[in-house]
């Protein structure tokens, strides 16, 4: 098979989307002019990291178009719905705001809406859109995202609705501008799209072939990060182990890592997604080398049976899931290991889910993210014929649920009492009298202090601890 390379969304293209945001905020500028007000856009966001950080960078065109952010669908000018598709409840929420949003259309005809992300890479979505929900004027796919400027003013000089859902994906575009959430931590994605075709999961359709960003262009991202005051980076991919293979010059993740390291001062790096069948050696001594690189390992296991795996077409087995994990922990003694489960996948029986929980049980994560099994149209596992009754599904989910629970809450017991590391990200947004931050093993940590540490690194003593998070208050001198 011929190799497939990854090149960059050319100089001229990306000017084109320069030129046409430049009409926009004319346009914007006007409309200022006349209402006194900014025109308003609220972008809401569904799914991973992925499609958060996407989000930013809508958020940073939208700016450079002359929007304001908004904080919610009232009041909209503009309205972007970010999609996931990952699995259906995802779908459902985001039909129930479609449908939501149909009045406020009514009420306010010059309200634009658009659909973007990875809901609508898939063509009988797209069809849906075009025929139920008549009030959307705008839908573009994950490949489109650096075009929404051209796109949007399609529908804004064009006075029509616009659908555009490009398949290239053999490019990526850099330099698009990113209006960040945080000051603190920043979102860094690495790679697109992902090659690896797990039988239940709907990403590599939606999301396209593995296309890795040049280390280049990483590196200098983040050195601005740093540059503005960041002190945290997390490396986004699908499968960030298999960063570089599809570049002029091959590289691999471990080998980005040490350069990042080397050429930047960014105080920690965290990345995501490991996929276990290609975590390397390279990579673990990479982390257990560079203080940098923080101890934290969020590492999919899917399922404890060595059966289901194979029919996920996960190319591991759950002895060599558990070898890894052994080497991680020999050369990192301290690591924080999370991982994501399946439960319910087509053919599951008692004993492979039995299997699960005894993997819980041995390999002892900090927490893992566990999901019901959801039907995704088009992955070859929707179309096997042993789907698991729901009422069997729900009762190993809360089985499931039930000992990781257990197993974080005794994990969170043992810092009772301890004194950790907390990079702080600001105040708590559920409590405004006490910070938040995370330890390096990205728990989350509530806490007391006499002043503002946002961006400090702070000694914090643990007095209780939760299921997901742990509380104290800071070490002040
Ligand atoms: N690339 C990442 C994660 C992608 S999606 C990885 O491989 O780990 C995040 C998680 O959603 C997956 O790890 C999986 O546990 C879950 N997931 C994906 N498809 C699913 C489906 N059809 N039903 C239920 N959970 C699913
Ligand atoms: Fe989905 Fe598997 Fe790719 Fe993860 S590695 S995005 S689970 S296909
Ligand atoms: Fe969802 Fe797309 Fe992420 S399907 S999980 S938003 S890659």
């Amino acid at each position: 098979m011929k190799k497939r390379t990854t090149t960059q969304v050319s100089r001229e293209e990306m000017e084109k989307q320069a030129y046409f945001s430049r009409c926009i905020a004319e346009k914007n500028a006007t409309f200022a002019a006349g209402k006194g007000r900014k025109p308003v856009a609220f972008v809401r966001t569904f799914g991973c990291q992925m499609n958060e950080h996407d989000s930013e960078k809508i958020a940073g065109m939208l700016e450079m178009m002359g929007f304001e952010t908004g904080t919610g669908f009232e009041g909209a000018d503009l309205i972007v719905i970010n999609t996931c598709c990952v699995r259906e409840n995802a779908e459902e929420k985001v039909f129930g705001h479609l449908g939501a949003l149909k009045g406020l259309k009514r009420e306010n005809p010059d309200l634009i809406i658009a659909v973007c992300g990875c809901m609508t890479e898939q063509p009988h979505i797209v069809e849906e859109i075009r025929k139920t929900y008549r009030h959307v004027d705008l839908v573009f796919g994950t490949h489109s995202l650096h075009v929404m400027p051209e796109l949007l003013w399609r529908v804004i000089d064009g006075k029509t609705r616009v659908f555009e859902i490009s398949k290239t994906d053999t490019e990526v575009a850099e330099n698009v501008p990113v209006k960040r959430n945080g000051s603190v931590h920043a979102w860094v994605t690495i790679m697109y799209g992902c090659d690896n075709f797990c039988t239940y999961c709907i990403v590599p359709y939606v999301r396209g072939r593995e296309r890795s960003r040049q280390p280049a262009a990483i590196v200098e991202e983040i050195k601005g990060l740093a540059e503005a005051g960041y002190k945290e980076v997390t490396l986004l991919g699908q499968n960030v182990n298999s960063y570089g293979k599809d570049l002029p010059e091959p590289v691999t993740f471990a080998e980005l890592l040490d350069t990042i390291c080397e050429n930047t001062v960014i105080e920690r790096i965290r990345f995501m997604t490991s996929h276990p069948k290609d975590i390397s050696d390279e990579l673990i001594d990479v982390m257990a080398a560079r203080p940098a690189v923080c101890r934290q390992l969020h590492l999919p296991v899917q399922s404890g049976s060595t059966n289901l795996l194979r029919r996920m077409n996960r190319h591991y087995t759950r002895e060599q899931y558990l070898e890894r994990v052994r080497k991680v922990r020999e050369k990192m003694p301290d690591v924080a290991l999370t991982t994501d489960i399946i439960v319910g996948f087509p053919g599951e029986t008692e004993e492979n889910f039995e299997d699960t929980l005894s993997l819980v049980e041995e390999v002892r994560f900090d927490q893992a993210y566990t999901f019901i099994y959801s039907r995704r149209v088009g992955t070859p596992a929707a179309a096997y014929p042993d789907q698991v009754p729901d009422d069997v599904v729900k009762d190993r989910f809360e089985r499931l649920l039930a000992l990781q629970n257990r197993i974080s809450r005794e994990i969170n017991d043992g810092f009772l009492g301890a004194t950790v590391d907390v990079l702080c990200d600001g105040l708590s947004k559920t409590n405004s009298e006490r910070y938040t931050g995370r330890t390096e093993g990205n728990k989350i940590v509530n806490f007391t202090a006499s002043k503002d540490h946002t961006g400090e690194t702070v000694k914090v003593k643990i007095d209780s601890v939760q299921t997901w998070s742990l509380e104290g208050a800071a070490v002040e001198d």
